[in-house]
């Protein structure tokens, strides 16, 4: 199948047809994204949190990052494959957001690169664009701020809030961005935004009013089932599958037959010696 492309995205804003996208960190949610037909697949920097065990997205680096895209490229042949830029990669001037760009795209191998911020990065992504680079913007909650936000939480809430996302979306759109990502922001904030941008927005905790969706594969597919971490799966998130609950099943399974001698019985056992072989070698 042919690869997802900007004009498809265009065309399918136009035709009111959802855009559908999800994160993938390695080959196996790459692969079941590709299977899936998802549409646009976000290596997202939220591997971070969900698949290298840190409190938030800004312990990852550009090279991590890297790693990631690679393996996703290596398992999707029709989703879009967009890479998060990470914190730190980015924000120091247009040149390094460039040259962290340029890295992404040539090493990691992903179409499209995605950063966060609005009014403030205009200038870079508009650098970024003009070199060639087709960018995603991402306003609302942008969870590489956590650290000067105070933690997590929802954006435009209140009047002041809710005009500052909307001028962030639409500077990244007269900047280029081809879509906007809105994180945890009310719904009629979302569906007014869409309703005024050209570009498609992509909603995570934002209503259904977006152009399309994106959810975390770890979070959607419940992966992560200990109350420990059920505490980090946000309450937007809906949990299509208990995958988590399977593994661990598994896992205890095979604990089990392993210490009782059930694993493995003569079906996984399957290398013969000939009978003249192994006397000759006892
Ligand atoms: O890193 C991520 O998973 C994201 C999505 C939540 C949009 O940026
Ligand atoms: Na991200």
């Amino acid at each position: 199948p042919r690869r997802v492309n900007l004009q498809d995205l265009r065309k399918w804003k136009v035709e009111g047809r959802k855009i559908v996208m999800i994160t993938a960190y390695d080959y196996p949610s790459a692969v079941h994204a590709d299977l899936a037909e998802i549409d646009v697949v976000l290596v997202g920097d939220s591997v971070a949190m969900v698949a290298l065990g840190h409190d938030t997205t800004q312990k990852v680096t550009l090279t991590d990052m890297i790693h990631h895209c690679r393996a996703v490229v290596n398992g999707c042949k029709r989703p879009l494959i967009v890479g998060d830029l990470p914190f730190g990669s980015y924000e120091v001037s247009p040149e390094q957001a460039m040259s962290s760009a340029y890295r992404l795209i040539k090493e990691g191998s992903v179409d499209a690169v995605k950063l966060e911020g609005g009014k403030k990065i205009t200038e870079t992504v508009h650098r970024i664009v003009q070199g060639g680079i087709a960018v995603m913007g991402h306003v609302g909650l942008t969870p590489a701020s956590v650290s000067a936000i105070g933690g997590f939480r929802s954006f435009g809430r209140n009047c002041k809030e809710a005009k500052d996302i909307l001028e962030d979306a639409f500077a990244l759109q007269e900047a280029g961005a081809f879509a906007v990502v809105l994180e945890c922001v009310p719904q009629v904030v979302a569906k007014h935004i869409t309703e005024l941008l050209h570009i498609p927005t992509i909603g995570i905790g934002a209503g259904k009013y977006t152009s399309g969706q994106v959810l975390v594969y770890h979070d959607m597919c419940g992966m992560l089932q200990h109350p420990h971490h059920a505490k980090v799966t946000p309450k937007f998130c809906k949990k299509y599958a208990q995958v988590g609950e399977a593994i661990q099943e598994a896992l205890e399974n095979y604990r089990d037959e392993v210490r009782n001698g059930e694993f493995p019985s003569e079906t996984y056992s399957p290398y013969h010696m000939p009978k003249e072989e192994y006397e000759q070698f006892l």
